[in-house]
Parts: C-alpha cells; sequence; structure tokens
C-alpha cells in the first residue's frame, strides 16, 4: 500500500457505501472529509476536557484553554504568522472576510476609495464589498481574467492607483482551480500603498501557505475545506493593522474591562473574538493542521497534481466534454461541461453510481457568466483520492451522457 492508500484508511466515511456503490467523494472544494484523528480530537474534548476557556481558575478549564490556545500556536507556525496576536479564529472564510470590510474597511475607507477584486471570486469575497460599496460610497473595480481562466499581471498594474486601497483576491479558484500569482499581486499593490486580501479557502488544503512570503496584510481560510471542522476559520491578519482596527463584535472575552461609560477592549487576538468561542472547533482545526503536516503539503500538492493531470487527460478524451478553466497554473479542481447535457442532470446520473460531484455555479456566478454557462460540473480533490476514483468518475461522465444525448 502506497502512501495515500494508507491516508485512504483514515477516513472513516469512504468505507461507506452510496447508492450500493463504493462512495467517491469528488467534492472537497465544498467541503473535505474527516480523518479519524480530527473526530478523535473533538471527540477528547467533548468526553475529557469539555470547559469553557480562558474563564475558569480550576483545571478542567485550564486544560480546555491549553488545548484551544495550543491550537492557535499550531495555525500559527502552519501558515507562518509571526505571532499569535495574529490568528483569529472565526467562523470561516466568508466571516474573516466580512470582519474586514466591517473594521478596517470602515475605518479606512472614503468615498471614491476602491477595492479591486478579480472576476473569479467567491461571492463571500464580492458581496461584503458591495455591501460596503454600498454604504460609504467606494468604488468596487473588477480584474477581469482571460478564457483561460487567469489573470494577467499587466491588467492589474494598470488598474492599481492611489485611490486603490485593498486589493481582495482569492489565493485559488474554487470555480475554475487557477492559483492565482499572489506574491507578485501583493508586491504590486503594495507599491500603491494598497492592502492586501487573499481569500485561501481553497489554497490552504492543497499546497504550503507562508503568509510571511506573501507579504500579505490579510488571510482567511476556512478548517472544514483542509480535514477540519465546520464552523471554525481564521483571519490572519498583521499586527499592527489587527491592533488598530475597531472590533468587529461586542460581548465577552473581547473586553479588558467594562463600565456604563467606557469599555477598554482584550489584546490581540481577542479583541475580535466576542463570546464563547468554537473551542471543539479549533482543537479540531489544529488536529486538522497535525494531519496535514504529518503527510507535508509540498506532497499533498504533488500527489493532487498527478490526480489533475490524470482526470483533465482522460476527461479531455471524451467527446462532448469541455473543460471550464484551463490555467498553466491549477489545484486540485476540474470544472466541467457536457454539451447539451445539464451539469444538474449530470450529477443526479452520476450519483447512483455513488460518484459524489457537485453541479452548479460554485458560489461565483460571474465566473458563469464569463464562461457563458448556467453552472458546471467539478470534480475536486483530496488527498484520499485516488486514480481507480478518476477512472469511476470518467465511466459515469460517459455513462451519463450517453443517457442524456
Ligand atoms: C474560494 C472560496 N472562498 C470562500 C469560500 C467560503 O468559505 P466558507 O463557506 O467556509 O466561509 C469558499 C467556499 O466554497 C471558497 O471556495
Amino acid at each position: 500500500m502506497n502512501d495515500f492508500a494508507q491516508i485512504r484508511q483514515r477516513f472513516p466515511i469512504l468505507k461507506q457505501t452510496e447508492n450500493g456503490q463504493p462512495l467517491v467523494y469528488l467534492d472537497s472544494g465544498a467541503t473535505s472529509q474527516k480523518p479519524q484523528e480530527v473526530i478523535d480530537a473533538i471527540t477528547r474534548y467533548y468526553t475529557l476536557e469539555n470547559a469553557n476557556v480562558h474563564r475558569g481558575v480550576y483545571g478542567l478549564s485550564e486544560r480546555a484553554t491549553e488545548a484551544y490556545e495550543g491550537a492557535r500556536e499550531k495555525v500559527r507556525r502552519f501558515m507562518n504568522a509571526v505571532s499569535t496576536k495574529e490568528v483569529v479564529f472565526v467562523r470561516g472564510t466568508t466571516e474573516a472576510i466580512n470582519l474586514v470590510a466591517a473594521t478596517w474597511g470602515r475605518a479606512n475607507m472614503n468615498p471614491g476609495d476602491e477595492v479591486i477584486i478579480t472576476e473569479m471570486e467567491h461571492h463571500s469575497n464580492i458581496v461584503p464589498w458591495q455591501l460596503l460599496r454600498d454604504e460609504l460610497g467606494i468604488r468596487l473595480t473588477v480584474l477581469r481574467i482571460n478564457q483561460k481562466g487567469e489573470i494577467c499581471l499587466n491588467a492589474l498594474e494598470s488598474l492599481l492607483s492611489e485611490r486603490t486601497k485593498l486589493l481582495s483576491i482569492t489565493h485559488m479558484s474554487n470555480a475554475l482551480g487557477t492559483i492565482n500569482p499572489v506574491k507578485e499581486m501583493t508586491a504590486l499593490a503594495h507599491k500603491v500603498g494598497a492592502k492586501v486580501l487573499i481569500d485561501g479557502a481553497q489554497a490552504v488544503p492543497h499546497m504550503k501557505v507562508d503568509v510571511q512570503d506573501i507579504g500579505c496584510d490579510f488571510y482567511a481560510f476556512s478548517a472544514h475545506k483542509m480535514y477540519g471542522p465546520t464552523g471554525i476559520g481564521v483571519l490572519y491578519g498583521k499586527e499592527s493593522l489587527l491592533e488598530a482596527m475597531p472590533p468587529y463584535q461586542g460581548g465577552g472575552d473581547m473586553i479588558y474591562s467594562v463600565t456604563f461609560e467606557r469599555t477598554e477592549y482584550n489584546v490581540l487576538p481577542y479583541k475580535f473574538e466576542a463570546g464563547t468561542p468554537h473551542i471543539a472547533g479549533g482543537i479540531g482545526l489544529g488536529a486538522a493542521v497535525d494531519f496535514m503536516e504529518s503527510i507535508g503539503q509540498d506532497k499533498i500538492a504533488e500527489y493532487e497534481n498527478q490526480l489533475l493531470q490524470y482526470a483533465t487527460e482522460k476527461l479531455k478524451a471524451i467527446d462532448g466534454l469541455r473543460i471550464i478553466g484551463e490555467a498553466e497554473n491549477k489545484g486540485g479542481v476540474i470544472s466541467f461541461i457536457v454539451e447539451g447535457a445539464h451539469p444538474h442532470d449530470m450529477a443526479t446520473l452520476m450519483d447512483q453510481d455513488g460518484i459524489a460531484v457537485r453541479a452548479s455555479h460554485h458560489c461565483a456566478m460571474p465566473v458563469m457568466q464569463h464562461f457563458d454557462v448556467p453552472a458546471t460540473v467539478r470534480a475536486s480533490f483530496g488527498v484520499y483520492n485516488n486514480f481507480d476514483d478518476i477512472d469511476c468518475l470518467v465511466a459515469a461522465v460517459v455513462e451519463a451522457r450517453d443517457m442524456l444525448l
């Protein structure tokens, strides 16, 4: 058994059948499956360590706090943040972006200022900026993509100006698989004095991310797409920026002292973490970090790239199939359509064969508009997938196509 065959054994859900067939899970872009060690870490917390954090002076609460804060340190190391003050736990990528819009955005943007996003953003990196635009009278500018689904650095350079206050971009597109040159994009934005937020929801599960190397100001991701639990994610922010930002929500834990006249806020990162946090989620995220590091992010990227190449070749050979998103630099996501067959019908038929793929606009409607398609079928990979899964995918696509056309 090779390493990845052994890794697959650590995912209990994959031992199930679906419609009488072995489950072939190809929807990790939506959410990944969870390895036994993540499930165990959450169970252990509720079984042996459950208490509220940061407040109790008794042993159980101290142990819960240690486990939760230990997870924060794991995340810091995982993404190479300078300090745990820069690691804010949030509900997920969506909340992280909304937090930046509501706090940094409101405090730093004035009418006429500009946010630049790309045409390949997930709705969670479009709508918060539209809300801010409508509230503050700022401009929202879109960097267009080409027919391969790539951005052009020169085009970005010509859009950037002193008016640009923020460049908010995805690291890897969930609809196309495109991996953007975020380090170069960050450097260009910094030249005009703009800050940079990177949506890393799709990148973090698939590759090594080093926020200091990228040089970005904010970086957001969700635990549930990287083998961790739902309801928890991370906003990385440079300490000086977070320090200067007003809080997001008010409540317990985010304060140092409260009188009816005034409140003194807690230190970072707690200033942004009002209320009882998702303690089990944080601990589960820490276990997910351990899981990914036990394999090695570079090894994950290399293996998933092999899957991607294999799947691309096999799918391309199918008559009538068109891949949407053919960037030179892609992660483990393949979107495609079959001429004449609706993606939803394709995915429904494929489910009969135990194949779980997504058919939708993938919360990236402007990408669908760009390619003039209502939706795509999307297969997205995780460390548990193998070449047999792709053979099953290809056979199911052919079968569904033959039934529909
Ligand atoms: C690129 C991208 N950004 C943001 C999100 C939103 O993540 P969440 O729903 O976990 O907040 C997703 C989820 O699919 C995504 O793929």
